[in-house]
């Protein structure tokens, strides 16, 4: 058992747990910040992918101690009160949202994607979101999705 600081969302977060377990877990069950999904939980599917410092990381594979120090992002920290971020709603808009299970990642590596390449190609939208598993098939529309976002159409 160890204590853990970090940032969630923009607020100071402290733990007490076992270093090692996930940050999936921690999120979900101790901060009850269950918009992280849980999918496979061995690091192949992407569904529980949060940003640390910025960057996309699956955290099903994370222990809680590399967050020590960090800022992450969830899904439930994009918002701003009610309007959704805009990858968010372009992704309302292009209906590229089924059952939702892969949604919250798609849309935490767009915003990193969008970080690094305000405009992307189909290319980058591929390289970025390839390892994103979607169990309905729904990359079209998340390709749609992303490049509404960043202000194109398709
Ligand atoms: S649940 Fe983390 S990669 Fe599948
Ligand atoms: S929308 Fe169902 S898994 Fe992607």
């Amino acid at each position: 058992m160890a204590r853990f600081r970090f940032k969630v969302n923009g607020q100071q977060r402290t733990v007490d747990t076992d270093p090692e377990r996930p940050l999936l877990e921690v999120l979900r069950e101790d901060l009850r910040l269950t918009g992280t999904k849980y999918g496979c939980g061995e690091g192949q599917c992407r569904a529980c992918t949060v940003l640390m410092d910025g960057r996309p990381i699956v955290s099903c594979a994370t222990p809680v101690r590399s967050a020590a120090g960090k800022a992450i992002v969830t899904i439930e920290g994009l918002a701003e009160g009610d309007r959704l971020h805009r990858v968010q709603q372009a992704f309302v808009e292009e209906g590229a949202v089924q059952c939702g299970y892969c949604t919250p990642g798609m849309i935490l590596r767009t915003v990193a994607l969008l970080e690094q390449h305000p405009r992307p190609t189909d290319a980058q939208i591929v390289d970025a979101l390839d390892g994103n598993l979607c169990r309905c098939c729904g990359y079209p529309r998340i390709t749609a999705a992303v490049h509404k976002a960043a202000g194109g159409a398709r």
